[in-house]
């Protein structure tokens, strides 16, 4: 089977590349990468497809390092089928599952469970993140070695901190072994609290706990200084905050290795969308001020911040609408908005498109050191199609996801993901 992707605008960064180029997909590789060319249409078998992609993007399938995918365990919220097909819908071809499952993946049974369903579904490819601590109860270490055998890419307590600095040190120490990420969940729970929302005037009047910013920057700093004493590679998730990207900027001009990551509500959105108790605005790290909003789109701006990831957290309706504020579960779900949330970052003149495009394939595939993210000949030929000129409105009922549950319903989107490729599948998306 062969597929050509013809006509359309190919941003690829690992190749440098954006402009005018025809795609040849022969056996779920990419065959011919034609720069500034149109490539002859002399496909003749029956199962040969043409994509004409005439006005539309066409990138890397997109990754996402940051992703719950909820299976074992909370099936009724996502399951790996549900949210891998939810992932190519949103323009993603792998996706990176954070180990707070239940039973938690702290072992490689459940690595391998992972694994194997995925590879069963055939939807996007799913890379399973490791426990750092057994149960996520930070207090004995995960089997690293064992999990890194079994497949994880990274290891993470995501969800929760790592609190005891003892811990953290070794699971650095061991991943360096095993030259491994250790992805920091930074917030330091003793001074968060068990704040549900930005501490500040807007928690005192709402009569809600909130969670101060410097319980990340705190934390941030803590896991910059160790991963510079044992060497061992810490990547941040989700920065929220000003100080937060402040550290990271600082620690990455004296030649630190430390990546970060945000997800596009920490740039869309502040803390007001809480207003009126929206329980789907409650997310952890908490929406924060429009100062942390800048501050982030600065720091995507100047590099300090290398990926966005969606940290699609999915909920159920009812764990989310019948509960008070803060009862209701943090997390956004996040796989089929990122796209068009990400790309008013273009319109907004804070990234290229080159370099956005990079924040969701090249940089992630570079942070984890696995393939991917790019249409160089002979990869896996895994790619998106997005009409940057069309807009919709959202509508969390039309998500693939099981998990509704996001604060960005109703409203209007410009940028659609429109088509992905994915293990030589050609899936198209009707956006309302
Ligand atoms: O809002 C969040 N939801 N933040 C996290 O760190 C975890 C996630 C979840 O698993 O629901």
């Amino acid at each position: 089977m062969r597929i050509l992707v013809t006509g359309g605008h190919v941003i690829d960064p690992s190749q440098e590349f954006a402009g005018r180029a025809d795609i040849l997909i022969e056996d779920g590789q990419v065959k011919t990468f034609a720069r500034d060319k149109k490539l002859k249409n002399n496909l003749t078998g029956p199962q040969d497809r043409v994509i004409d992609a005439a006005g539309m993007w066409v990138v890397p399938g997109l990754i996402d390092m940051h992703t719950h995918l909820r299976e074992p365990g909370y099936e009724n919220k996502e399951t790996i089928r549900t949210g891998s097909m939810a992932a190519l819908s949103g323009g993603f071809t792998t996706v990176c599952a954070m180990p707070n499952t239940n039973p938690v993946n702290d072992n490689p049974g459940v690595t391998e469970f992972i694994l194997k369903k995925a590879r069963a579904e055939g939807n996007a490819r799913v890379l399973p993140i490791g426990a750092v601590t057994k149960g996520q109860m930070g207090e004995e270490l995960a089997p690293l070695y064992m999990m890194r055998e079994a497949g994880c890419v990274a290891f993470s307590d995501d969800g929760r901190p790592v609190a005891n600095p003892l811990i953290m040190r070794r699971a650095l120490e061991y991943a360096k072994g095993l030259d491994a990420l250790i992805i920091s969940h930074a917030e330091d729970p003793l001074l968060s609290d068990g704040g549900v929302m930005n501490e500040g005037l807007l928690s005192a009047t709402m009569g809600l706990k909130g969670s101060p910013a410097v319980a990340e920057e705190v934390m941030i700093y803590r896991d910059i200084a160790l991963s510079e004493l044992t060497g061992g590679r810490v990547h941040i998730a989700h920065v929220s905050t000003l100080g937060g990207v402040r550290v990271i900027r600082q620690a990455k001009e004296r030649g630190v290795a430390v990546t970060a990551e945000t997800c596009p509500h920490y740039f869309s959105l502040t803390q007001e969308a809480v207003s009126g108790f929206n329980t789907h605005a409650r997310v952890n790290p908490p929406l924060r001020t429009q100062r942390d909003v800048e501050a982030i789109k600065e720091g995507l701006r100047d590099g300090t911040i290398d990926i966005i990831a969606t940290d699609h957290a999915p909920h159920g309706r009812a764990e989310k609408i019948s509960r008070q504020f803060d009862d209701a579960p943090p997390g956004i779900s996040g796989l089929e908005a990122a796209v068009p949330l990400s790309m008013a970052l273009v319109g907004q003149g804070v990234l290229s498109e080159m370099e956005l495009v990079r924040k969701l394939t090249q940089s992630p595939a570079k942070a984890l050191r696995i393939e991917g993210g790019t249409l160089r000949e002979g990869s896996p030929a895994e790619l998106a199609v997005i009409d940057p000129q069309r807009r919709f409105v959202l509508k969390a009922e039309g998500f693939i996801s099981l998990g509704k549950n996001t604060p960005f319903d109703g409203m209007e989107m410009k940028g659609a993901v429109v088509a992905t490729v994915f293990g030589g599948r050609i899936m198209e998306w009707q956006r309302a």
